[in-house]
């Protein structure tokens, strides 16, 4: 499914779509091994790899870099890349410049925050031949007007207008849509009604498909605990140990062996 006509696909055919979050050359190549469906250069690398506090930090150099990366490592798999904070609120030719430039980097798609407001710029990129996921419900670039990282859609208005948003990102071409953090009811009724492939995280059992942020199901990140996320590795402890026992193997002599030495 490396095409995002395959994305809108899978929904149409009642399949679930499996996303995950990729910012590097070997996980992309381990990636490129499982049959995930996407793997998107979310701007959460500027906390995952880079430790910054927000999204915010993230800009259109850091993610081309970290696209181009990824794309070298990545075989057959749809890479769609986050427009970072404020790209789309520097004027069209800013955006465009930092579109060109994800693009060039080897990104096939580009993620977008926001609804209603966002949307000349959402038309302006589709009818430009880039395809363009949608991201509602949090939107973490907002972090900061939002009062922190919290579940979105509670009451019936801030429900409406997600729902809203959603359906005036179909009409303006979105090919798909990641919805973060709302009640897993409202994420059920979006995704019956819209055409295009809703990716929950946070967002209950009830959407196409689920994203999740790769060094978080890996578990290496053993502070972040949400209600969501599973963890499928216990990542941390298994890397720690790891090194912890090179360390011990080099103080005690115990590495190279012989078998590890050239004669
Ligand atoms: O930046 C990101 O990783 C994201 C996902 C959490 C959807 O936007």
């Amino acid at each position: 499914m490396k095409t995002v006509t395959g994305f809108r696909q899978k929904k149409s055919e009642g399949g679930r779509i499996s996303l995950i979050t990729c910012y590097d050359y070997w996980s992309a190549r381990i990636i490129s091994q499982t049959p995930v469906d996407a793997v998107l250069v979310g701007d959460s690398l500027s906390m995952v790899m880079h430790g910054f506090a927000s999204t915010v930090h993230a800009t259109t150099d850091m993610m081309a870099y970290h696209v181009a990366a990824v794309a070298r490592g990545l075989t057959d798999v749809l890479l769609i890349a986050d427009l970072p904070f404020l790209a789309h609120r520097k004027g069209l030719r800013y955006l465009m410049e930092s579109v060109d430039r994800l693009m060039k980097a080897g990104a096939h798609a580009v993620k977008i925050e926001g609804g209603e407001e966002v949307l000349p710029q959402v038309r302006h990129i589709v009818q430009s031949g880039v395809p363009v996921m949608g991201h509602l419900g949090l939107t973490p670039q907002s972090v900061n007007l939002l009062g922190g990282n919290k579940l979105q859609g509670t009451t019936p208005p801030a429900a409406q207008k997600i729902m809203k948003d959603a359906r005036l990102l179909q009409d303006a071409g979105v090919f798909g849509l990641v919805l973060e953090m709302v009640p897993a009811d409202l994420a059920r009724q979006i995704t019956q009604s819209v055409s295009m492939p809703v990716i929950g995280i946070g967002a209950g059992p009830h959407t196409d498909g689920q994203v999740l942020v790769l060094q978080d199901m890996l578990g290496l990140n053993p502070d972040f605990s949400p209600r969501f996320l599973r963890r499928y590795l216990n990542g941390f402890e298994l890397l720690k140990n790891a090194i912890t026992q090179f360390d011990a193997d080099v103080k005690s002599g115990n590495f190279p062996s012989d078998k590890e030495s050239y004669t």
